[in-house]
């Protein structure tokens, strides 16, 4: 089936089709188009990302991706849209959800089975994961098979600027959250750490950037909850660590603060997620949202895979920060599962 997706959960208006077929446990995938327009450029002024201004530039950008999409001459034949409904910036999300009721209407009247569904922005993430076997390297042209019955069951580990969630996944269509992020998220630190350093948003490529050319052991920062027995994670007393730092020691090289605070940012998540893949004995490690695209985490979760000798999974770098294609893979795989969310936006609804 083809399957057209809208994401505007947040500052990136994303638009894609795919074509896709099979079971919840050998799903295909075909990516035909995929485009973001990044309004980063737009809220970088004001240090964050602004509710109204974001659903503003929504409004803006998505009649003119979604004329991309189609080709000349040619109808938009598809069988499904489905429409990012929450978590995120409620504006933005009403924008998504009213310009996908809109074209709903439109082309109906070439296909009257078509759907319009809902989707959860974190299942988005959750099932990029499904993205990981590139066949082909043309974004243009990717398709992606997956027999999903050697990966489970897994670990999902999702870190974004919104999200910090551990998950147990015992099938591609079951799971239940382990823990979760009690104050900031892992890359709303990376982004108010950078902010500090006097980087713009997002922040979280600079210090992963800088960080490259510093020392990890320069400044011990603290690791909130790594030794809890929960699953839980807590981000906002490490960043103050960073705040009270800098204030008393002006001179420390940047890169040695961003090495430091990203070694004491990634051991939590490492040591949690080794603990729950023991606990769990799984046999793979998920990985997802705008953090993953960090290589140091990357690295480390695959020394941690092969020392557990388990399969290591993230999607490649287009897909780890918010896309629409993801949206479009949960969307499938909601439809097989037969659960689908109302659309009204829910800034914020949980996995
Ligand atoms: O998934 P995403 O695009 O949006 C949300 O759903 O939040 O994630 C954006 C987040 C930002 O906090 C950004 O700083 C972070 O992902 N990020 C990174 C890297 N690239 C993006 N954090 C660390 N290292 C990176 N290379
Ligand atoms: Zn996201």
């Amino acid at each position: 089936m083809k399957i057209l997706a809208i994401e505007t959960s947040c500052d990136d208006t994303a638009i894609a089709l795919i074509e896709a077929s099979g079971t919840t446990s050998a799903p295909k995938f075909k990516v035909l188009k995929s485009i973001i327009s990044s309004q980063i450029e737009v809220h970088r002024p004001w240090g964050g990302v602004v509710p109204n201004l974001a659903k503003r530039e929504h409004i803006k950008n998505l009649p003119k991706i979604f004329d991309k999409l189609k080709i000349k001459g040619e109808k938009l034949k598809i069988d499904a849209i489905c429409v990012t409904v929450g978590p995120g910036l409620e504006p933005a999300l009403w924008a998504g959800i009213t310009f996908a009721e809109e074209i709903y209407k439109k082309l109906k009247t070439e296909n009257k089975k078509m759907k319009l569904i809902g989707i959860n922005h974190l299942e988005g993430h959750l099932y990029s994961f499904l993205l990981s076997q590139k066949t082909k390297t043309s974004i243009s042209n990717s398709q992606f098979s997956n027999k999903t019955k050697n990966n489970f069951p897994a670990i999902a580990l999702i870190v974004s600027g919104g999200h910090t969630i551990l998950l147990h996944m015992q099938s591609p269509i079951k799971w239940k959250k382990l823990g979760e992020t009690k104050d900031d998220a892992v890359g709303e630190s990376f982004d108010k750490v950078a902010k500090m350093l006097g980087f713009p948003y997002p922040g979280g490529p600079e210090i992963q950037r800088l960080a490259e050319k510093g020392n990890v052991n320069a400044i011990r920062f603290p690791r909130p909850m790594i030794g809890s027995k929960d699953y839980n994670f807590s981000y906002s007393g490490l960043k103050t660590s960073v705040l009270y730092y800098l204030r008393d020691n002006a001179k420390t090289k940047k890169e040695d603060v961003a090495a430091s605070f990203q070694e004491a940012a990634l051991d939590v998540l490492i040591k949690k997620t080794e603990r729950a893949a023991r606990e769990y004995g799984v046999k793979s490690i998920f990985l997802s949202g705008g953090v993953a695209a960090n290589k140091e985490l990357r690295k480390k979760l695959t020394v941690l895979s092969s020392k557990l000798k388990i399969n290591f999974i993230a999607p490649p770098m287009d897909f780890n920060t918010d896309n629409a294609v993801m949206i479009a893979v949960a969307g499938y795989m909601s439809m097989l599962r037969k659960k689908n969310k109302k659309l009204i936006a829910n800034g914020n609804m949980g996995i």
